[in-house]
């Protein structure tokens, strides 16, 4: 059976959950893909690990030098943020290998270069896990829509802030003492002011709106407002009124140009969105064709956002036997079909 190798950066929360997802189902994957799917290299900053979770896989000190190594064939960065991790996934991209990223910061702001880049050295770069952790809302927009014209994205796709205004709503919970809870079981971001400031819903809602719109990712143009300024006060007049407080990302086409934005917003009890708690995200998308659709399940978390990411592999690999000059480029939008768009 052929091996596909994977050179995997990043063993926190998301990366230990792709090596506990490979180890667990990777016989199954294998019989399903025809191929084996492992780890051969793999870099953290902390050796024990990668002695925990990947015994099998060289650690690599030197990301740089991971990305280029011969027995990887496709590159996994789960570092996050912008500085080695860009460097990194533009080298890896350089050095002709496929690329899989849970990282919504580093597309929201450095998409267009990266897709340029991969477009020009023909790799795939595939981002599953960005958005909405493990629910496959890319694929949705990609796939299960392509008859359509989207018209609206409106989703709850913060986990973290989600989580925050349930446990507050439901428990009489502290703001500060369910952010400490959330950080404590890996939803939130390294630096928790990008949840519940709005700027990772921010993220997501840029990326999903360049792939539903057509258009280049325009982070800058995104309106964000956070949960940071709302008290259980606000929580419980909500409540008494018939409402439930939602952090929102939206994008909509209208006549005057594309808006993006994210803020808290009230919502009728009665809605489903409004039902939607804790960890949980949900996306809901309206197309011309097939009207109004619903995407719901774990919107953070070690083995829903490795489920996405192990997904996206499963993808190339399918992907990656097929005649490299025949292929559709697999990208989700290219410089040369983008059209200007107008936020
Ligand atoms: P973690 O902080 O838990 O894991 C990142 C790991 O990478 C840490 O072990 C970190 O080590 C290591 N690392 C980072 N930079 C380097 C470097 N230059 N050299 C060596 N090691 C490095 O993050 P997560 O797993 O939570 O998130 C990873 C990515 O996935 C992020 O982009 C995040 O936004 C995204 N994501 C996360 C989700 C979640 O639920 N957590 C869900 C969806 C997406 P150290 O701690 O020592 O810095
Ligand atoms: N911090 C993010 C959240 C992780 O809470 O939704 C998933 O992208």
């Amino acid at each position: 059976m052929q091996t596909i190798n994977i050179g995997l950066l990043g063993l926190g929360t998301v990366g230990s959950g792709v090596a506990q997802v490979l180890r667990d189902n990777g016989a199954e994957i294998a019989r399903r893909l025809g191929r084996e799917v492992r780890i051969s290299a793999v870099c953290d900053s902390r050796a024990e690990r990668a002695a925990q979770w990947c015994p099998q896989a060289t650690l690599v000190a030197n990301p740089m030098e991971l990305v280029q190594r011969d027995d990887v064939d496709i590159v996994v960065e789960l570092f996050g943020g912008t500085g080695v991790a860009k460097d990194v996934v533009l080298k890896a991209i350089e050095s002709g290998k496929h690329i899989v990223t849970a990282n919504k910061k580093l597309l929201a702001e450095y998409g267009n270069e990266i897709f340029a880049l991969a477009g020009k050295h023909n790799v795939m770069v595939q981002f599953e896990a960005s958005v909405a952790g493990g629910i496959p809302v890319i694929k949705a927009l990609r796939e299960g829509l392509a008859a359509n014209k989207i018209q609206s994205i409106a989703g709850i796709i913060n986990g973290t802030s989600n989580f925050i205004l349930t446990e507050m709503r439901e428990k009489g919970s502290t703001f500060k003492d369910v952010l400490a809870e959330a950080q404590k079981l890996g939803y939130a971001e390294a630096d928790p002011t990008f949840d519940i400031e709005g700027h990772d819903a921010g993220h997501k809602i840029t990326i999903m709106s360049a792939l539903a719109f057509g258009t280049p990712v325009n982070f800058g143009a995104c309106y964000l407002e956070g949960i940071s300024q709302l008290d259980s006060r606000d929580i419980k007049y909500a409540e008494e009124l018939g409402y439930r407080i939602k952090l929102l990302g939206i994008t909509r086409k209208t006549e005057k140009g594309i808006e993006l934005r994210v803020h808290p917003t009230l919502i009728p009890e009665s809605y489903l969105l409004a039902n939607v708690n804790g960890v949980m995200n949900a996306v809901r998308v309206n197309a011309d064709m097939v009207g109004e659709t619903l995407y719901y399940g774990a919107g953070a978390g070690s083995l829903p956002t490795a489920s996405a990411v192990v997904a996206d592999l499963v993808d190339i690999c399918r992907l990656i036997s097929a005649d490299r000059e025949n292929r559709v480029p697999y990208l989700a939008f290219q410089p040369s079909d983008v059209q200007q768009a107008n936020f």
